[in-house]
């Protein structure tokens, strides 16, 4: 189990990468969580360091969400095959790999949230999410992303996409023919998401959250 719980450790530092937060270091010497939504995700660093920062953060972010879910479907199959590991879990492993993958998933996000680097503060884990779903379930993945493009097209707020892209995942998870506990990675991973965004939300009521474009926050 030591080496299971490794596992988890690895993925939890691959999602803690911070990012958004390297960009705006190296890029302009700021803190991005000192601007904007204090988020170090894409989206406020769009706002604080532009267009190609953002795209290269959303990109490396949504592949640290990918590669938890490849590392772990790589790891742990492995793990079951060491001379040590091998007669309990080794048999069973097609009933616990989805668990393993599922936590991984997890972790990923909490990393990203919840960065071991930046005193557990960090992103919103949308775009690392995102990266989850892509190589865990492409057609939820792609449904999720679908709704997000919809609601940031009808409404410029992306806050708002990333929550029904959260709540679409789950419908979709639950509605398409997964194993349990990818639905409930999706279940959990989501409601995440949606935690994570309560100072947009509270935003969102009080009518001050920024469209895209616009670079000022009131209450940040
Ligand atoms: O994925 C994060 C996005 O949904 C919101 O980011 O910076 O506007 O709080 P932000």
């Amino acid at each position: 189990w030591i080496a299971s719980v490794a596992g988890l450790a690895i993925v939890y530092l691959l999602g803690s990468t911070p990012t958004g937060y390297l960009a705006g270091k190296l890029l302009r010497g700021i803190d991005v969580r000192e601007h904007g939504s204090r988020s170090t995700g894409a989206t406020n660093v769009l706002r604080t360091l532009g267009k190609w920062p953002a795209l290269v953060v959303l990109l490396i972010d949504v592949l640290k969400g990918a590669g938890a879910i490849v590392f772990a479907d790589w790891f742990y199959p492995r793990l079951a095959t060491w001379p040590s590991v091998a007669p309990p879990a080794g048999g069973d492993l097609q009933i616990w790999l989805p668990w393993a993958v599922g936590l991984a998933g997890l972790a990923a996000l909490l990393g990203h949230g919840r960065s071991v680097w930046l005193n557990f503060s960090g992103g919103k884990s949308a775009a690392t999410g995102l990266g989850v779903l892509l190589a865990l379930s492409w057609p939820v993945a792609l449904g999720a992303a679908a709704i997000f493009a919809a609601t940031l097209a009808i409404f410029r707020i992306v806050s708002l996409g990333s929550m029904f892209a959260a709540l679409a995942a789950i419908a979709l998870i639950c509605g398409l023919e997964q194993p349990l506990p990818y639905r409930l990675l999706v279940i959990a991973g989501g409601i995440y998401v949606i935690v994570r965004h309560r100072a947009n939300i509270q935003r969102l009521l009080a009518g001050t959250e920024p469209r895209l474009g616009q670079s000022a926050i009131a209450d940040a």
